[in-house]
């Protein structure tokens, strides 16, 4: 017995000569197929060393996979007028665009293909070579630029590659050449200890002349390491307005200059204003307070009488504007309490956006007596946010908001910014091939300004990953047409899904109104189309709620 374990066991010194296996892919953008063809031969000639390599077109291969890479090998053809091939254009936008992994460690090499009648010739190949290099990569061999007759500049450049990857792999200590993973191991991004996020991408999408403002936000979490799932929600530390602190600094008569101790140390008081304390929304006792340090009988009876009428429009720095009075830094501090993160579900998956997270962002705002209001974080996102800000993020699991484990039906009913967590689901239904059916109800108030992610969900529709595709465009017509009514209209196909296909039904949105009003139809649907009587209906749906059937998140 022993002989034989002995015999499977490699010796030491096979150990120490065995060729360190580099991650390596042979990566190829072509038009016609000739690049193809060469990367196949490529290909092939590293298998006859004994090296070990991904091939693919760039076409298919994940873009999140190129930073995992030790050596990328590339034969890139270019098209037209210095253009990558059509199925390349993705892949070249990311390597040249600020999506891009950084590729320290990492060693490439280019071979590109193009014609030299034409003015940008092998423009896609020097690209691609540029844009690794600045990455950090460092070139494992020159790049070579072919024009028509490849054939024998290409078979030179690929003996040299075969050579120096082999040589590479056979000597080189493994520290070398191992690409730097960014991924920050069991480091635990959370409220306490947030992630610093960059913004990607910050865009209006709402139209013009909408009577709402939204936007969609692209934030980067590379080097996070952060996981998250359709479904679960983003904390947000947002900061406060800058015109609203200096309106408070204004009314107690300070210069935000003070230093002001915080448990998180000692601050000056516009930076505590800016980012430690809540000076958006109002408390009771806030209002109590200041009431008595101001003596103002106006706040008093605010208080005893009119306290949520008051709120519902105004701000914090309104109750100051009531009763104006010059405060001590300190005072106006034991005032208020910390901020809170604001939390919005995400509207991405992981699988669709590596090292990303996407929100659908609702500028929330109200006009009282001193001016139009901001709610702190909808302000921040969308109008102080700009493209390559930094924001402090983490995320908020959910487990009362997932998609089915299986395959099984889901009735998403979302409308204005209640589209998000359903963009998350409908891109990871995507990305896995779930065979699910999936069936959408979005509303706002006009098709030709608010029809969120119109484009996309269209394109989910022609592509079948949407079943139906339900929308309420409620100030279209004279009648308000909502959500629910939609669900009414439907009646008897939905009862088909809830009842027969075991269909998992979510509602993500406004509570107060939209929620409420869905249940009543879920439970009109139950009666009218199950046969049951109203206590029924309503056992029938708090009993789906239990089977986790029926989710809700909603604010
Ligand atoms: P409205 O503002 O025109 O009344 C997203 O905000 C959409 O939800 C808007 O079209 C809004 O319509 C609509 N909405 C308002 N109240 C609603 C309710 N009770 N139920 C469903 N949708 C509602």
């Amino acid at each position: 017995h022993t002989g034989v374990e002995s015999s499977i066991l490699p010796t030491a010194a096979a150990v120490s000569q065995a060729p360190v296996a580099l991650k390596t892919v042979v990566l190829y953008a072509s038009q016609s197929g000739n690049a193809q063809d060469l990367a196949e031969l490529l290909h092939q000639n590293l298998g006859q060393k004994g090296i070990d390599a991904e091939l693919a077109s760039v076409a298919d291969f994940k873009s999140n996979k190129l930073k995992e890479q030790q050596v990328i090998l590339m034969i890139a053809s270019t098209h037209g007028e210095g253009e990558p091939p059509d199925d390349a254009i993705d892949f070249h936008e990311y390597v040249l665009g600020k999506r891009a992994p950084k590729l320290e460690g990492v060693r490439h090499a280019v071979l590109s293909l193009g014609d030299s009648s034409y003015e940008f010739f092998c423009q896609t190949g020097k690209d691609f070579d540029q844009a690794f290099s600045k990455l950090g990569s460092q070139s494992l061999v020159e790049r070579v630029d072919c024009d028509l007759d490849y054939d024998a500049p290409a078979a030179e450049w690929i003996a040299k590659v075969v050579d120096e990857v082999a040589l590479l792999s056979d000597f080189a200590p493994t520290a070398d050449v191992q690409n730097i993973t960014t991924a920050n191991p069991a480091c635990e991004w959370t409220k306490a200890n947030p992630f610093t996020a960059t913004v990607l991408e910050n865009q209006k999408i709402t139209g013009r002349g909408s009577i709402k403002h939204i936007n969609h936000l692209e934030l980067s979490l590379e080097g996070s390491g952060i996981n998250y799932l359709p479904g679960d929600s983003l904390g947000v530390w947002a900061k406060n307005n800058a015109e609203v602190v200096s309106e408070i600094l204004t009314l107690t008569e300070l210069t935000g200059d003070e230093q002001i101790a915080l448990k998180e140390g000692t601050k000056t008081l516009v930076q505590a204003l800016t980012e430690n304390l809540e000076i958006s929304l109002v408390n009771k006792e806030f209002v109590s307070q200041y009431a008595e340090l101001t003596n103002s009988d106006a706040l008093r009876e605010i208080v005893a009488e009119n306290y949520l009428n008051f709120i519902k429009n105004n701000q914090l720095v309104d109750v100051i504007r009531f009763s104006p009075k010059k405060l001590e830094a300190q005072q106006l501090v034991d005032l208020l309490k910390p901020i809170k993160p604001r939390m919005y579900s995400i509207a991405s998956s992981l699988q669709a956006a590596p090292e990303e997270v996407h929100l659908t962002v609702g500028l929330q705002q109200s006009e009282n007596d001193n001016g139009t209001r901001y709610g702190t974080a909808s302000h921040f996102l969308i109008e102080a946010l700009q493209e390559d800000d930094e924001v402090l993020v983490f995320v908020d699991e959910n487990r009362h908001f997932k998609l089915p484990e299986n395959d099984q039906p889901v009735i998403m009913i979302g409308p204005g910014t209640g589209i998000a967590p359903f963009r998350a689901f409908l891109q990871e239904r995507q990305e896995i091939s779930s065979s699910g059916e999936n069936w959408l109800f979005f509303g706002n108030p006009n098709f030709n300004t608010d029809f969120l992610y119109q484009v996309e969900l269209q394109n989910y529709l022609k592509d079948g990953l949407l079943t139906h595709l339900s929308v309420a465009f409620s100030r279209d017509q004279s009648e308000k047409v909502y959500v629910q009514h939609r669900l009414l209209e439907n009646a008897e196909s939905l009862w088909q899904w809830i009842n027969e296909k075991q269909a998992y039904i979510y509602v993500c949105g406004d509570m107060s109104r939209m929620a409420k009003d869905v249940e009543s139809a879920l439970i009109t649907i139950a009666k009218e189309q199950g046969g049951k009587s109203q206590e029924d209906a309503e056992v029938f749906i708090k009993a789906l709620k239990k089977e986790k059937r029926y989710q809700r998140d909603v604010y």
